[in-house]
């Protein structure tokens, strides 16, 4: 079990969370390696090792760490990057380039001329602009790289509108529009300096449901048979994007195969009765990896009763290091980590402490009696997309994130410092 109480204490991938926040201080993220590597393994179990020809890119904006990265690249995992900065980390972690699939719907030049330098894996292609950008760099590069087209299937995928991008209104990828997409794939493949290796989409974020990934590789398949019929070119890989929901607060645990399995027997069956090889099959999580193998500790500090209303115990960190509260209105769990085998006996809301109303982290939270400054506040599920959409709002440092398994702890992303909050500041000349 990755979490556990013992002592009265949760602890977490058997470390003390108590002696983690001793440690290390809070807010603080901690993230377990045991967990994410159990997801590694069913991932190989269900979809590298039972299908040939496929492959699992991290989508590294989920958890973005050099340590992460570094997990992958030990694990044989490729790794999805979305902008120049995770591409920089990628290669300071020392991850091969080649394993590197680069997404985004405005890739810079500059980043586009910086990944096609690296010997980039794979680029999808979000734009017309785009191929003639990366024409251009391979030109005067002398270099050829492998590209995709990312397409939005139409589909309209369950989950919260600000993560859904399968939709025709989208700014990601080219929308089904025939005049539009097969002079663009005629272009690739007729170019000198990129080789057309296939489709890609990604319908959304969240998603609990098969059938929206279904009813995207219906699309993605009448458009390769498409290809194959009207430019005789023949799709070599289809990436599937990534997606696949994690578990929150009671959401239905969904294992992998539960999204892979129907997805791969619907391809499988239609290159056999086409009587043609299977494609190379690519998946890209980020979330359903990292999220349930990460936890945030607080310390509380004022606890406050509006009588007839509700408690509020707020807690040392807040919306700066997890904004999705706030930012999609989605709940989290948690408890009292010291406090972790008395019974619940009331409901306060878990606030953190900037200047906005919205920063609430857990409303309604079930704790014991008396919640009180000094209890250590654990919110659980948090490895995706807190550390990496982190910001220094109200100036409030980037909290620390530590690495756990199996009882050993060690610090992957240092805390950021006061001073580091202001080392980019210049008092210019004329308001001295
Ligand atoms: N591939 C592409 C092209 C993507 O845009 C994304 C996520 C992924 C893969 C990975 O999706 P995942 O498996 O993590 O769902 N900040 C939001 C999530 C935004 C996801 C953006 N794209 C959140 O906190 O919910």
């Amino acid at each position: 079990m990755i979490k556990e109480i013992k002592d009265g204490v949760l602890c977490f991938d058997g470390c003390s969370t108590l002696e983690l926040a001793q440690k290390f201080g809070t807010p603080l993220y901690v993230m377990s390696e045991t967990s994410i590597l159990e997801k590694f393994d069913e991932l190989r179990k269900c979809f590298l090792d039972k299908y040939p020809n496929t492959r699992v890119a991290y989508a590294c904006k989920a958890f973005c760490s050099m340590a992460m990265i570094k997990l992958c690249e030990r694990e044989g995992m490729c790794i999805d990057v979305v902008s120049g900065g995770e591409l920089f980390t990628a290669i300071s972690a020392g991850f091969p380039a080649e394993r590197i699939e680069f997404n985004g719907n405005n890739k810079l030049y500059s980043e586009l001329e910086m990944a096609i330098d690296y010997g980039i894996g794979r680029i999808i292609i979000d734009s017309p602009l785009e191929l003639k950008m990366i024409e251009e760099i391979c030109e005067k590069k002398n270099k050829k790289v492998k590209v995709l087209y990312r397409i939005t299937p139409g589909i309209k995928a369950d989950s919260h509108d600000y993560i859904v991008t399968g939709k025709k209104d989208s700014k990601f990828g080219f929308p089904i529009d025939e005049d539009v997409l097969y002079p663009e794939f005629e272009r690739a493949i007729d170019s000198p300096y990129v080789e057309f290796m296939g489709l890609h989409f990604h319908i959304g974020s969240q998603i609990l449901d098969n059938d929206p990934y279904l009813q995207a590789v219906e699309v993605m398949l009448s458009h390769i048979k498409d290809i194959r019929e009207k430019l005789s070119y023949e799709v070599k890989e289809i990436n599937l994007g990534g997606g696949f929901g994690a578990v929150y607060t009671d959401e239905e645990k969904k294992p992998y195969s539960y999204f892979i399995d129907p997805i791969m027997a619907r391809i499988q069956n239609e290159y056999k009765e086409n009587n043609l090889p299977m494609p190379s099959i690519v998946i890209e999580p980020g979330r359903s990896i990292v999220a349930e193998a990460g936890m945030s500790l607080y310390t509380v500090g004022n606890v406050k009763e509006i009588r007839g209303v509700r408690k509020y115990a707020a807690v040392d960190g807040g919306m700066p290091d997890n904004i999705r509260p706030a930012l999609y209105q989605c709940a989290y769990d948690g408890m009292v980590a010291n406090k972790a085998d008395l019974p619940n006996k009331e409901k306060v809301t878990v606030c953190g402490k900037c200047c906005e109303s919205g920063d609430i982290l857990i409303r309604d939270c079930c704790v014991p009696e008396n919640i009180s400054r000094g209890d250590l506040f654990a919110v659980f599920s948090t490895g995706a997309y807190g550390y990496s959409m982190a910001s220094n709002y109200n100036s409030n440092p980037i909290p620390a994130v530590v690495l756990v398994k199996q009882g050993i702890s060690e610090i992957i992303v240092k805390r950021q410092s006061y001073d580091e909050i202001i080392e980019r500041n210049l008092i210019p000349q004329m308001l001295k």
